[in-house]
């Protein structure tokens, strides 16, 4: 299917637009996204430069497909489905004949990315949806019946989708419960983690985790503390340091949230537990991407694939990393910190 074939969804009904109590909507209840999606509004809220809610932005679509060159009638896995705009555009190159696995380990947005998929006219023959953590990618193949992949995509992270729903708890812009589990049906809150955590262990986390320059100063006033709302940490983040100047004070909000989420999603034995299977993943040929945020994610991936290709798994890796054009992190901002690099496994192994 190429692109300009790309299936579109089914037009919404039009609906009367909601009347607020002030200019725009507050809440995330009220908000526009998931309430029958009125275009107008949602090409403004585009237009500056934010994402809609309940929806994600998909980032470096162009120079991902330019790396991995999914073909007709390949295999491809997308291990971080998320919105499903990457493997939509996969799906749209490697039609017809091929098929894409779908992984993400989200059990409250897999099944609306689904459902949306499915109405574009992507059915069971060429997507399927998985609830599984992408360190169980060789067993999910395997599952499958599968040797291996074409092509394989990590987008490293969490959904706009995620930070935006104050009920997840990722963020100290929507107050709501500290919570931050991609899969909340396993591990505990971040606010069970923060409540047992011992002050020492809490500053190697946020060194570790965020490079976090005040570790030291706000390890003993926040581990064994109980916060119950993402809005309470920031404010004691923020008390902690009350030197610091506005600019300053957010970047720490962001980085103890950071490592925080890192800590409670057990992100980074996950990704290395990818990057150890991924050559076994792929077939002879293959091609793996992946695009990461900070550069834990970032040191992990260049070390992986540069040992893996001495190793003569690999047979060519990306030799420095790819940025986003200044026109996407202008339209964007979040896709502002990505990098993105790529391996390609030998015809033989
Ligand atoms: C940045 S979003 C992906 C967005 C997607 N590329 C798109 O176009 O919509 C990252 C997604 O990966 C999922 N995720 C993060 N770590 C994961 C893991 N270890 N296993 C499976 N899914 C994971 C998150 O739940 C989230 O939905």
């Amino acid at each position: 299917m190429s692109e300009e074939n790309l299936p579109v969804a089914p037009p919404v009904p039009h609906q009367r637009r909601k009347r607020y109590g002030g200019k725009n909507p507050r809440r995330f209840e009220e908000k526009y996204k998931e309430h029958g999606g009125d275009a107008a509004t949602i090409a403004k809220v585009l237009a500056a430069g934010k994402t809609p809610v309940g929806t994600h932005r998909p980032i470096m679509v162009a120079e991902i497909l330019a790396v991995l060159a999914p073909q007709p009638g390949e295999i491809a896995v997308d291990c971080t489905l998320g919105y499903g705009g990457h493997a939509q555009q996969i799906l749209s190159k490697i039609l017809p004949g091929g098929k894409l696995f779908g992984l993400d380990q989200d059990p409250v947005e897999l099944p609306k990315t689904e459902a949306r998929l499915r109405a574009l006219g992507f059915d069971e023959t060429v997507f399927t949806a998985h609830r599984s953590n992408f360190a169980g990618l060789l067993q999910a193949l395997a599952a499958q019946n599968l040797a291996g992949a074409d092509v394989i995509l990590a987008d490293l992270g969490v959904s706009s989708m995620q930070i935006d729903d104050p009920a997840r708890g990722f963020s100290v812009k929507h107050d709501g419960p500290l919570d931050m589990r991609m899969n909340p049906q396993r591990s505990q809150p971040a606010s069970a983690l923060l409540k047992k955590i011992q002050p020492a262990a809490l500053a190697e986390l946020l060194v570790d985790f965020a490079d976090e320059p005040n570790a030291a100063t706000l390890a003993p006033l926040l581990a064994g503390k109980a916060f119950a709302t993402t809005r309470a940490l920031g404010d004691a983040i923020r008390a902690a340091l009350p030197r610091l100047g506005k600019d300053d004070s957010d970047l720490t909000v962001r980085r103890v949230f950071q490592a925080l989420r890192i800590a409670v999603n057990d992100e980074f034995s996950a990704l290395e537990t990818l990057l150890r299977h991924l050559p076994a993943c792929l077939m002879p040929g293959g091609r793996v991407a992946i695009l990461t945020f900070h550069s834990g994610e970032d040191r992990r991936v260049k070390k992986a694939f540069t040992e893996s290709q001495r190793n003569g798994l690999y047979s060519e890796i990306s030799e420095e990393v790819i940025r986003p054009t200044p026109e996407e992190r202008n339209a964007n901002p979040r896709s502002a910190p990505a990098k993105l690099r790529w391996a390609r496994r030998g015809s033989s192994f």
